[in-house]
């Protein structure tokens, strides 16, 4: 394996080894492995893909005290690696998070996108919502609680939601968001998944089950 990708994936391992919010390092694994999966189907560079894959969330604002400290970071250490084409990987980790709100220019970026929010989706995103919910002290459901229709970025992550109303509130629209067809197909099949999990779960809030 090349030794700038060895190197990036130690890091990525280390930074996320205690991590009980959905982001241990094995999502990172799987984003790799998802978006290496789609770029060989959609021809596109696999080396710049396992290397944004990898570095993705290390760089997210979320881990850190101050803003784009993560980002810089992430830049001082491709530089230090000799990845000339530092600034086109940063752009692309910049603008890959849902709260970024943005779509990367490259296919790679879009592709490691895709990866990232096929994450949030089918049966694992169901279960790293309930991780998600359960650390930030959110409950599982609370029909008191509206679902959400439009949000800032600092209501996404500060305001009070449920696990149940996330679904609503983000989940179910990721479908549309897909940047490639290869990420669009997977993203369907695990909307499906999500949308019969919520029926089963609301008919058994609702004690119909059987009727
Ligand atoms: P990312 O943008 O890297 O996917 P987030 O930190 O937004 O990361 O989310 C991590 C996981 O937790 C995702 O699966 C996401 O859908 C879920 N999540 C984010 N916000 C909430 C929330 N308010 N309630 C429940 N799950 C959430
Ligand atoms: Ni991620």
């Amino acid at each position: 394996m090349d030794r700038t990708i060895q190197n990036a994936e130690s890091w990525a391992r280390s930074f996320f080894s205690d991590d009980a919010t959905g982001h241990d390092w094995f999502h990172t694994h799987r984003v790799r492995n998802t978006a290496l999966m789609i770029g060989e189907k959609e021809r596109a560079d696999l080396y710049v893909i396992e290397l944004v894959a990898l570095l993705h969330d290390v760089a997210d604002d979320k881990f850190y005290k101050q803003e784009n400290q993560g980002l810089n970071e992430v830049a001082s250490w491709l530089k230090s690696h000799g990845v000339e084409e530092w600034q086109k990987l940063i752009d692309m980790i910049s603008s890959i998070g849902f709260s970024s709100g943005k779509t990367p220019d490259t296919l790679e970026g879009k592709i490691v996108q895709d990866a990232d929010r096929l994450e949030a989706l089918g049966a694992i995103g169901i279960a790293r919502t309930f991780m998600y919910a359960g650390a930030h002290g959110d409950a599982m459901y609370n029909p008191d609680i509206p679902v959400r229709e439009n949000m800032t970025k600092s209501e996404y992550r500060k305001g009070q939601s449920t696990a149940i109303n996330h679904f609503y509130e983000k989940l179910l629209k990721l479908k549309e968001k897909m940047n490639t067809k290869t990420g669009r197909l997977l993203a369907e099949e695990r909307d499906e998944y999500m949308k019969g999990f919520l029926d089963q779960f609301h008919r058994e809030w609702d004690s119909k089950i059987g009727s």
